[in-house]
């Protein structure tokens, strides 16, 4: 089903200053926000940011401490049961259980939800598992078991789907899998999909709008172009054949420049990008390349937070003397 706009000003989820609070610890910390039908929304931050706390307190696993969440316009604390015929969600470390087939497995959660056998034949078609259906999950791969939980997330059609950090843990192939099985998802069933990750493409290919998250606050939301466009500094390399000239001209322009062997570096705001490269148009036959490098969500998250999402992040924490090759 293909989004359409009018659905998207709907809300599905709505927070407004959700908090909550481990003894002296805020893990989430005022939280507001709205998200519209049909939205793959992400939410992106660093281990340890308010994440799974979030979607604890959005699919009533967890009571906040203040502040108010609806989903589908009811409330998870007043309104639980309601919410949870709503909503689905899948966890970072769910292991399905192994010794039943994939068919088993999601003919066991279809029960619980009188779902049909036709919408697990549908989902199997969907997840690419038709031929695997009676094969004991055990020997399943990892992105196969990934694709499993998530399609057993949605035998009863939920509205929103919660997926928290979706992909932790797979190699990057299979993680590209996932990702092309959650937008088809997203385009073929009428599902509203908020999923968190620490990882920053995951955030910038899949998600419609991404909110950015640290320290349980939110720090930025909006699409991958939008928080990119905030920063309005790019990175061009050009190379030509007789680099003094160009920087010349650059300098005329009041452009600063740095020069390395043919390549020149500029760094500028996005109105710039058009001023060098009218320059670079005029040079002609002299260049031999011209490459623009916008920003990044990591260099997002630098601005926002001044502090690399990577490091925090990375779940294969390396030893110093192994980074460098020596054990
Ligand atoms: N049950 C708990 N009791 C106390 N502190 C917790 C509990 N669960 C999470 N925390 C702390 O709350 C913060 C947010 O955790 P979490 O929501 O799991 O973050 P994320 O999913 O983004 O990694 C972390 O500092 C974590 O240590
Ligand atoms: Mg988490």
């Amino acid at each position: 089903m293909k989004k359409n706009i009018m659905d998207m000003n709907e809300h599905v989820i709505q927070t407004i200053n959700l908090t909550k609070e481990y003894g002296e610890l805020r893990a989430v910390d005022n939280v507001s926000l709205s998200i519209g039908r049909g939205e793959i929304f992400g939410l992106l931050g660093p281990n340890g940011a308010g994440k799974s706390t979030t979607i604890m307190m959005l699919t009533t696993l967890l009571k906040p401490s203040s502040g108010r969440a609806e989903i589908c316009g009811y409330d998870v604390v007043k309104e639980p049961n309601k919410v949870r015929k709503s909503i689905s969600v899948v966890f970072q470390d769910h292991t399905s259980d192994e010794w039943l087939t994939g068919w088993e497995y999601l003919r066991l959660h279809a029960g619980i939800y009188n779902s049909s056998e036709a919408r697990i034949q549908e989902l199997l078609i969907l997840f690419n598992l038709k031929e695997w259906k009676d094969t004991p999950i055990k020997q399943y791969s990892s992105g196969m078991r990934r694709r499993l939980e998530i399609a057993r997330g949605l035998v009863h059609h939920p509205e929103v789907l919660f997926l928290d950090e979706p992909t932790l843990g797979l190699d990057i192939q299979t993680r590209l899998k996932i990702w092309s099985y959650i937008e088809s998802l997203s385009r073929e069933e009428d599902v509203t999909i908020f999923l968190t990750t620490h990882y920053m493409e995951e955030a910038d290919k899949l998600c419609d709008r991404i909110a950015i998250i640290d320290d349980g606050k939110i720090v930025a939301i909006g699409s991958s172009e939008e928080l990119k466009s905030v920063l309005n500094s790019n990175l061009i390399t050009v190379k030509v054949k007789n680099p003094g000239d160009m920087m010349q001209i650059l300098s005329v322009l009041g452009m600063e420049s740095e020069i390395q062997g043919n390549s020149i570096q500029i760094h500028t705001t996005n109105a710039g990008i058009s001023e060098i490269y009218d320059v670079v148009r005029d040079m002609q036959n002299d260049v031999e390349l011209f490459n623009v490098k916008k920003p990044t969500l990591d260099d997002v998250f630098i601005y926002y937070t001044g502090k690399e999402i990577r490091d925090e992040a990375s779940e294969h924490r390396r030893h110093p003397l192994m980074r460098r090759g020596f054990i």
